[in-house]
């Protein structure tokens, strides 16, 4: 396969609809994490880089972008979901070689990357303001209206959904988009780049600027004409990103992560949930924001979720993303130090089984066994800290105030499941857990790229996906009207 994105030099930028170097003409190597080997190179994107993209984008916007009615940017955005589509299995390759992801869950990447733009091309006219009921003589109503420069900070767990997400709604609502893709995984914005230009996008509508987090992220974060800044990724980074654009007193939305818990109860159908007990654990190598890394079970059916849990680890094949195994390679030597680490430090816990790594898999790649805990006490650092790697705890609980109190019990809140066939509790535990999404008898609804997401706590705040993006990447305009 090609390396080069929809045939582009992966060692430019995408700045004002045109394919360029960076202005100091730096690069940076990226790896590949099944074998360590070296991809190519990309264009290590500088503050002078990041300037012109901003200003590319507010050209876009006080030109023909600015100007397009709402139906006919969702007219692009519908040719690029079709392009995408048109184009999946080179984005697929491209995403599974660049992120370590197994062949079918990159495809699941592209074709939710696909989604995204229908959804947003067919929600682009469909927002709208309101009439106000006001004092005689006067009519009032509102606009809404895009902020204006947006900027983009993805990471590279799910670099094509969260693309999908952040600059869908971005651009559905009228804004100008800069995206900085993360130095570790950026093939797949590159290759979305070219995709939105072939497909009409009008030039400096999105831009995209590579390069390092503490350069190229930080001057875009700091830049003065970003109206809106949306970041995926580390409470740490999320922290230094709130602050620095309160400076310019901009809004952000944080989506940073989790520690995710399904809660599995007695009158739970145990068949049903096993597959999404393990599965939402260990997709993507367990490198997933909503990641289900912990596992509350009832005291009654605990041995048994605890014996099926080891034997599906027992099954499970670690290998390289194209073999398309359970689980790929973490994203990189660093990230797996991380994660051995915290293994290491459950040395105290009971664990349960360890996954193989396949015999063949080559030594450079960042593989990690994916492995089990159990009788884990909630505030043992595996069941609170965000490990990010293929690894899951399970806890036992003897009713349901302590199943919430466990749950509720860390600084996070992105995700929760509850399984039971109880609807009462369902009920129960759907208003007292503390997450943004939590999912009954399931487990992610299968992405639903129309399902509003997001954090409360250190998971963040502001809500991606569905209508409610939209909210988010516009601002709103009262007018008030004296006719008497
Ligand atoms: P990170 O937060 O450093 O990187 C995410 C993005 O932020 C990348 O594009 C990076 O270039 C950018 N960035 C880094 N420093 C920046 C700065 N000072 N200003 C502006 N942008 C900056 O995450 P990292 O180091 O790759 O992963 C560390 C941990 O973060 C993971 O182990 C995981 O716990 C968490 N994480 C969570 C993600 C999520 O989906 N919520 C995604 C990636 C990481
Ligand atoms: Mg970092």
């Amino acid at each position: 396969m090609t390396l080069r994105p929809m045939n582009i030099d992966p060692t430019h930028l995408f700045i004002a609809g045109a394919w360029g170097p960076s202005l100091g003409g730096d690069v940076l190597p990226l790896l590949n994490p099944s074998d360590g080997s070296t991809l190519c190179h990309i264009a290590k994107g500088s503050a002078a880089d990041i300037d012109a993209a901003v200003r590319a984008a507010q050209a876009a916007l006080d030109g023909e972008w600015g100007r397009l009615p709402a139906f006919e940017r969702g007219r692009i955005l519908a040719r690029i979901g079709a392009e995408v589509l048109e184009h999946i299995d080179h984005l697929t390759d491209l995403e599974s070689m660049d992120v370590g992801k197994p062949l079918t869950q990159a495809r699941n990447d592209v074709i939710a990357l696909a989604r995204y733009m229908e959804f947003y091309a067919g929600a682009a006219d469909k927002i709208h303001g309101e009439t106000i009921p006001f004092q005689d003589g006067y009519t009032v109503y509102t606009l809404r209206e895009p902020h204006g420069v947006t900027g983009h900070i993805v990471p590279w767990n799910y670099p094509m959904q969260i693309i999908g997400r952040s600059v869908g709604a971005a651009l559905a609502m009228g804004n100008a988009c800069v995206l900085k893709p993360a130095e570790e995984a950026c093939l797949s914005a590159l290759a979305f780049a070219e995709i939105c230009s072939r497909a009409g996008l009008p030039a400096g509508a999105l831009n995209v600027v590579t390069g390092l987090g503490a350069e190229a992220g930080a001057a875009l974060t700091a830049h003065r004409g970003v109206q809106h800044m949306s970041f995926t990724g580390s409470v740490g980074v999320g922290k230094v990103i709130q602050s620095t654009s309160a400076q310019n007193v901009v809004p952000v939305t944080l989506e940073l992560g989790g520690k995710s818990p399904q809660l599995v109860f007695e009158d739970a159908d145990l068949d049903a949930a096993l597959p999404f007990l393990v599965n939402a654990g260990l997709q993507n190598a367990g490198q997933t924001c909503s990641a289900s890394s912990r596992i509350l079970v009832q005291r009654g059916v605990y041995d048994d979720v605890v014996a099926r849990m080891g034997a599906a680890y027992r099954a499970l094949k670690v290998g390289p993303a194209a073999a398309d195994l359970n689980v790929g390679p973490l994203i990189s030597n660093r990230q797996k130090g991380i994660v051995e680490s915290y293994i290491a430090k459950g040395a105290d816990l009971r664990m349960v089984a360890q996954a193989k790594i396949a015999s063949d898999a080559p030594a450079g790649g960042a593989y990690v066994a994916a492995t089990l805990f159990a009788d884990v006490p909630p505030t043992h650092v595996l069941a609170q800290e965000e490990i990010f790697g293929p690894v899951q705890v399970i806890i036992p609980f003897e009713d349901e105030e302590e199943a919430i109190r466990i749950a509720n019990g860390t600084e996070f809140g992105l995700v929760a499941s509850v399984w039971s066939l109880s609807g009462a509790r369902q009920m129960r535990l759907a208003k007292r857990l503390r997450a943004g999404q939590v999912f009954l008898n399931n487990y992610g609804a299968a992405g639903g790229v129309e399902l509003p997401f997001g954090g409360v706590g250190l998971s963040g705040h502001g809500r991606e996906k569905g209508f409610e993006a939209l909210y988010g990447f516009s601002t709103l305009k009262t007018v008030a009207a004296l006719h008497g």
